[in-house]
């Protein structure tokens, strides 16, 4: 069987040139066997236009950075095969609620460094002493694979985008930040009491806001269990009588 030629329609624009504006733009390319929208964007701009702008570090689910809107729906490049869409025509526009660099490539890393800090998503430690010869803390296996669990965000801003919350107001964690904080939430080697993390997230910005519709759940690339931290962070914000 010949190969299949893939229709690509692409959002152009580069916010730094005050003559463009923002359009679409049509390329064909030729389907490879085991192609993913990646590997397509790579060939496009190494053969038609080397003017395309996207993102990509690590090719294999794990940076990131390749994150976009493909027909629709937010998700890697990387991690997305072309022959998952039959009708050979694939919609490409960069996630919408982070500041556009150009192209497809949006500055999440911006976002996310913004949010660690508002959020202080690192570990406050209990203890003090930082001799070599203090012995590692222990640590009930549950909960070390419950923490690792929030760990595998790789940050792509998948789960912001598709979250209408988050495009309705900016200042609105997301689902990434809701995991931050249920990361050191859950930690129990971090000194901050239920009323640290209230001041931060007991609010319409924070768990109080969601809309539980789990947009982010059906979006995220790593599989993270959304519905189980925004379930863990409110049972633990509004049970705990606050401290003013
Ligand atoms: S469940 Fe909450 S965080 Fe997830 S998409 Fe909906 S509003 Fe956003
Ligand atoms: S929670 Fe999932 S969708 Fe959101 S930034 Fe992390 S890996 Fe991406
Ligand atoms: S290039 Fe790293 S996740 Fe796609």
């Amino acid at each position: 069987m010949s190969p299949r030629t893939l229709t690509f329609t692409i959002f152009r624009y580069d916010p730094q040139d005050p003559d463009d504006t923002p359009r679409q733009q049509e390329f064909q390319l030729e389907e490879a066997p085991g192609m993913t929208v990646f590997v397509a964007l790579k060939m496009l701009r190494e053969t038609q236009d080397p003017s395309l702008q996207f993102d990509f570090v690590c090719r294999a689910g794990i940076c990131g950075s390749c994150a976009m809107v493909i027909n629709g729906v937010p998700t890697l490049a990387c991690r997305t095969l072309t022959a998952n869409y039959p009708e050979g025509r694939i919609t490409l526009m960069p996630l919408p609620g982070f500041e556009l660099i150009g192209d497809l490539s949006v500055n999440t890393g911006k976002f996310m460094r913004a949010l660690s800090e508002r959020l202080a998503a690192w570990l406050h430690p209990k203890s003090v002493d930082h001799s070599h010869d203090e012995l590692e803390q222990r640590m009930e296996p549950h909960l070390a694979e419950a923490i690792y669990d929030t760990d595998r965000c790789v940050e792509c801003g998948c789960c912001v985008a598709a979250c209408a919350t988050a495009q309705m107001r900016e200042t609105f964690v997301g689902a990434v930040g809701l995991n931050k904080v249920a990361r050191f939430a859950l930690d129990d080697r971090d000194c901050r009491e239920v009323d640290d993390f209230y001041h931060v997230i007991g609010d319409e910005d924070g768990v109080f806001g969601c809309m539980t519709l789990l947009g982010c759940a059906d979006t995220c690339p790593k599989n993270l269990n959304h519905q189980m931290q925004i379930g863990y962070l409110r049972r633990k914000l509004a049970l705990h009588p606050r401290i003013l």
